[in-house]
């Protein structure tokens, strides 16, 4: 249930800097949500939200700057929306999260852990993603990736040329390599989840990946090789679904 009765407007006005932003937060979220936020910027992970960057079915995405000025990306995680069926199968046999309570909320917070976590594995590996800052139920603050003080673009929206579309797509060849290395598969990789900072591409959106001993993570990762080979082909970069999975495992065997 959203509780808008039950917010705490003082909380809201000194976390949400823009009123239209208050009034979608309240919109969208419970009041758990903004002590949720409340909490993690009384942690100095940032001081308010300065405007939304992303409106998505499953979260949205704040920039957030904290009292140095360093900005931030802060990830909310709706509990209205909860696909419970989606969720359940990319959590599913997750040694992780083992005995997780499966009711919608305890499903939100385990989902947005999953990301937290996917991320710090990732980072860790030193692949290219938005550096995890922390979590509390719902909400994740991470780095902010982003090209002259605006939010970095994905790679849907950004005009290139074929010699950049050529370094971005081994780019890509490396991550996945290494992703699958550090021993997870990213299951939603496209084009929408990859943002380009000064030519170097970011990689995001991990609350689905899964570790490889998942059930159907060679299904998610053949589907990932799927969906970049079919990009870089429309792209005008031909490249089939086999040629590219043969070059990720031919450089992940280099490595
Ligand atoms: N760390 C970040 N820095 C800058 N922009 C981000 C960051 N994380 C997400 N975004 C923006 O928000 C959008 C949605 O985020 P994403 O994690 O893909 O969530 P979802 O697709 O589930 O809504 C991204 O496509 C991107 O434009
Ligand atoms: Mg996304």
């Amino acid at each position: 249930m959203i509780e808008t009765d039950k917010f705490d407007y003082d909380v809201l006005e000194k976390r949400i800097k823009q009123e239209s932003d208050r009034k979608t937060f309240a919109k969208v979220f419970d009041n758990q949500s903004i002590n949720a936020v409340h909490s993690l910027a009384n942690k100095g992970l940032f001081d308010v939200l300065e405007h939304i960057v992303s409106t998505g079915k499953e979260a949205h995405v704040f920039a957030a700057t904290d009292v140095s000025g360093n900005t931030r990306a802060v990830k909310i995680f709706k509990k209205e929306t909860t696909d419970f069926k989606r969720m359940n199968e990319y959590i599913v046999d997750d040694r992780r999260f083992q005995n997780l309570r499966k009711d919608r909320r305890n499903l939100v917070f385990a989902w947005a852990k999953k990301e937290y976590k996917n991320l710090l594995l990732a980072n860790r590996a030193n692949l290219s993603v938005p550096v995890p800052l922390g979590i509390k139920e719902n909400v994740i603050v991470m780095e902010f990736i982003s090209e002259n003080n605006k939010p970095a673009k994905q790679l849907k929206e950004t005009k290139s040329t074929k010699k950049e579309l050529e370094t971005y797509l081994e780019q890509i060849i490396d991550f996945m390599a290494k992703l699958y290395l550090a021993g997870l598969v990213h299951a939603d990789l496209s084009e929408y989840n990859i943002l380009v900072q000064k030519k170097k591409l970011v990689i995001i959106d991990f609350a689905q990946a899964v570790l490889l001993n998942h059930p159907k993570a060679r299904e998610f990762f053949e589907r990932d090789v799927t969906n970049i080979a079919n990009f870089f082909s429309k792209k005008g970069i031909k490249i089939s679904f086999e040629e590219l999975y043969a070059k990720i495992k031919a450089h992940k065997n280099e490595l």
